[in-house]
C-alpha cells in the first residue's frame, strides 16, 4: 500500500464530492468536549500462524499501522489491535442485527461442506457453528484469531488479484465491509461465481458511508454529516469506491457474472441508543461503540491522503466524539445484504 499522502495521485479537487469541508475547517472549530458522557466514556475506556515476515511489515501513518505492501491491495482501515477491537464489535452487532444468524442465504446446513470468507478481518464463527464445514478466511493482514477450530484456516490473499481456489468448489462465500477496497467489484463477482459450486452462493453484506438522519438531527457542516463524503471523496482518490450502496454495484456485478435469485434487503444501523425499540437500542449501542472506540482507525489514512493536518484530523474527531454522545441526534447508516445462488447448469 502506498504512503497516504502520495497514493492516488488524482487531483483533490477533481474527486472532492460536494459539500465536503477541508480539513482547515476543524482546525478553526475546536470541539468542547467536555461534555461528553463521562460514564461512557470510561466503560469504553474497559471494552476491550506462522507468518512470512514481509506480511509483518506495515504501514505506518501517524502511529498506526496498515497492511504491508500486497500487489494491488489497498485497504484504508489500520489493521492494529484498536481496529480489530473495532472490527469485532461491529461482527457483534452486525450477528445482533441478524438476530444471531451469521448470514442470510438459504443454506442447507447439512450440504455445507466447503465456506470462503473474503477479507475475513479478525475470522469468521462460521467453522464454531458449522463443525462439518471446512472454512477458509482471506485476508491481506494476519489479524486472525488463533483460536479457532480445526475445521477453520485462513490465508493471506489479496481478493483484488487472480484467485488460486479451484473452480466449483464452494458451497458458500461470504464478503462483508469490503467496501473501498475492491478496484472492480465486477471482477470481483466474477472470480467468486467461479469459484462457488453449483447451487451454491455468494453473499455480501456492504455499507453506504453516510450518516443520515428522518429528522434532520444529522446537519451536512457536522462531523457525523462530514463523515460519508470524507469516505466517497477519499475513494474517488484512490480508484476505490465508497458508493457501492448508491450505485446498486454489487447486485450488478452478481447479475453479471451470472447469479440468479438475487435476493436484497436493506437494514438501518441506529449509530446511538436513540430508538425505543429495545434491540434497536441495543443495535445503536454498538454502533456507537465501535465508531466511538476508534473512528481514527477509519478515517486517518483517507483524511492523511487528501491532505488534512494531524491536528485537524484531531479536532474533527473530538467534534464526532461529542456528536456520538449527542442524544438529540439521531443518526443512522444504511446497509445492503445481498445473496445470489450459481445455477445448477
Ligand atoms: C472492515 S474489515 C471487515 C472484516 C470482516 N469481513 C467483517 O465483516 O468483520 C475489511 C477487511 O478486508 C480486508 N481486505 C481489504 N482489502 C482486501 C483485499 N484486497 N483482499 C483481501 N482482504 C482485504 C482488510 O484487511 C480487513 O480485514
Amino acid at each position: 500500500m502506498a504512503d497516504a499522502s502520495t497514493a492516488g495521485g488524482a487531483a483533490q479537487q477533481d474527486v472532492a464530492i460536494e459539500g465536503i469541508l477541508p480539513g482547515e475547517h476543524w482546525a478553526q472549530a475546536p470541539a468542547d468536549s467536555s461534555d461528553v458522557d463521562s460514564f461512557f466514556a470510561e466503560s469504553l475506556r474497559s471494552s476491550t500462524a506462522s507468518i512470512a515476515s514481509s506480511i509483518l511489515e506495515y504501514r505506518t501513518v501517524e502511529g498506526r499501522t496498515y497492511h504491508s505492501e500486497r500487489g494491488n491491495a489497498l485497504y484504508w482501515g489500520s489493521n492494529d489491535e484498536e481496529s480489530q477491537d473495532s472490527m469485532d464489535i461491529a461482527h457483534h452487532n452486525f450477528t445482533l442485527a441478524l438476530d444471531g444468524k451469521l448470514y442470510s442465504s438459504p443454506l442447507k446446513d447439512k450440504d455445507v461442506k466447503k465456506v470462503l470468507d473474503v477479507g475475513t478481518g479478525t475470522g469468521s464463527d462460521f467453522g464454531d457453528r458449522h463443525p462439518a464445514a471446512s472454512v477458509v478466511g482471506t485476508d491481506i493482514s494476519p489479524t486472525q484469531s488463533v483460536w479457532v477450530p480445526p475445521n477453520v484456516h485462513f490465508e493471506i490473499e489479496d481478493c483484488t488479484q487472480d484467485w488460486t481456489f479451484p473452480l466449483d468448489s464452494f458451497d458458500f462465500i461470504h464478503m462483508r465491509f469490503l467496501v473501498g477496497s475492491i478496484d472492480s467489484w465486477d471482477l470481483l463477482l466474477k472470480r467468486a461465481f467461479a469459484a462457488c459450486a453449483p447451487g451454491g452462493f455468494v453473499e455480501s453484506i456492504e455499507p453506504s458511508p453516510h450518516i443520515e438522519s428522518d429528522d434532520g438531527s444529522v446537519k451536512p457542516t457536522t462531523a457525523m454529516g462530514q463523515w460519508g463524503k470524507l469516505f466517497v471523496t477519499g475513494g474517488r482518490r484512490f480508484g476505490r469506491s465508497f458508493e457501492i450502496y448508491q450505485l446498486g454495484t454489487v447486485r450488478k456485478a452478481m447479475e453479471k457474472a451470472g447469479f440468479v435469485d438475487i435476493v436484497e434487503r436493506d437494514i438501518k444501523m441506529p449509530i446511538g441508543p436513540w430508538e425505543k425499540d429495545p434491540k434497536r437500542k441495543e443495535l445503536g449501542e454498538f454502533t456507537r461503540l465501535g465508531m466511538f472506540k476508534d473512528p481514527e482507525g477509519y478515517m486517518l489514512f483517507l483524511a492523511s491522503a487528501l491532505g488534512w493536518k494531524k491536528e485537524e484530523i484531531g479536532v474533527y474527531l473530538a467534534h464526532l466524539r461529542k456528536e456520538l454522545t449527542d442524544k438529540s441526534i439521531h443518526g443512522y447508516f444504511r446497509q445492503k445484504i445481498l445473496y445470489g445462488r450459481k445455477p445448477e447448469a
